[in-house]
């Protein structure tokens, strides 16, 4: 039997196990997949003993995905462009990083391709889910501009200052600023990459008293729950509100592919489970 695993910190809520194992059996395959918390100061050692106990592929969550990278043989040149891993594939005793989030993120903004070519892209949050989504619209579609709206703007410029060769005009911005309604008015898509709203704290969102108009769109990585106080707020306006799910389960999907060439409907594994 092989094993896989999704490594991170606290790991024992993920429901990655429950849909990784289903889609195993699912196509028949006799494969076992777990969750294995690794605390970050151990994750040299973790590694070292997923690596001997030959471990045929895992999932890395939070805190690992950029922490990772230094103790892999080989990184896809997407997840380096990222610098962010999200799935590692053990083979020929070789450990590869890929990011299957930017699979996710492409699956889950490509119906909205009008609105994004050509438009105002406003992302929330600055950190590695937030670079993902930027390598995506910088690398896939051809927004006019994008606007990174931060706590700590500091990030935010940081971020814009990485993805500065990219041909769509980057601006960093604080998502703490009077001018915050205005700003957000003049966005045709709003992208939350920030863990504001997530189970447990589902009254929270990172846009508080924002008025919306119909014709934007507004996205949230966030799958749990599966309408957040944010979309809850775009909804009421009248906005296009699109939740996280089809990237968890698209993002899902390719690391299964990467894992064993198979392709499953993740969907359908889904509401199977629930
Ligand atoms: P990930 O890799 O999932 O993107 P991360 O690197 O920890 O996670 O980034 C989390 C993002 O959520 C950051 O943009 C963070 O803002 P800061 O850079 O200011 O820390 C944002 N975030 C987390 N909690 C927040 C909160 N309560 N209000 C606003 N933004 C928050």
């Amino acid at each position: 039997m092989q094993r896989y695993a999704i490594i991170g910190h606290p790991v024992s809520h993920s429901v990655s196990p429950k849909l990784h194992n289903a889609a195993f059996a699912a196509v028949g395959l006799d494969c076992h997949y777990e969750a294995i918390d690794i605390d970050p100061a151990d994750l040299g050692d973790g590694i070292a003993s997923l690596r001997s106990s030959g471990i045929a592929g895992f999932n890395v969550t939070i805190p690992h995905k950029k922490g990772i990278l230094p103790l892999l043989d080989r990184i896809d040149d997407a997840a380096r462009a990222v610098g962010a891993v999200n799935t590692v594939v053990h083979r020929d005793g070789v450990l590869t990083g890929y990011n299957t989030d930017i699979h996710g993120f492409r699956a889950l903004i490509a119906p909205f391709e009008k609105a994004v070519n050509g438009g105002t892209v406003g992302i929330l949050g600055a950190g590695g889910a937030s670079r993902a989504v930027l390598h995506v619209l910088t690398t896939s579609f051809t927004p006019r501009r994008i606007v990174v709206l931060n706590r700590t703007t500091e990030r935010a410029e940081e971020i814009a200052g990485e993805f500065s060769s990219s041909p769509v005009p980057i601006v960093p911005e604080s998502l703490f600023q009077d001018e915050l309604q205005e700003l957000v008015s003049g966005l045709g898509v709003i992208i939350n990459t920030t863990s504001v709203g997530m189970k447990p704290y589902t009254d929270a969102s990172p846009l508080e008293q924002i008025d919306f108009r119909r014709d934007q769109i507004v996205a949230d990585l966030i799958y749990t729950p599966a309408e957040t106080a944010l979309l809850k707020a775009a909804k009421e306006a009248g906005a296009t509100a699109v939740g996280g799910l089809e990237m968890f389960l698209q993002q899902a999907a390719e690391s299964f592919r990467l894992w064993t060439g198979k392709e499953v409907n993740m969907r359908k594994l889904w509401e199977g489970l629930e």
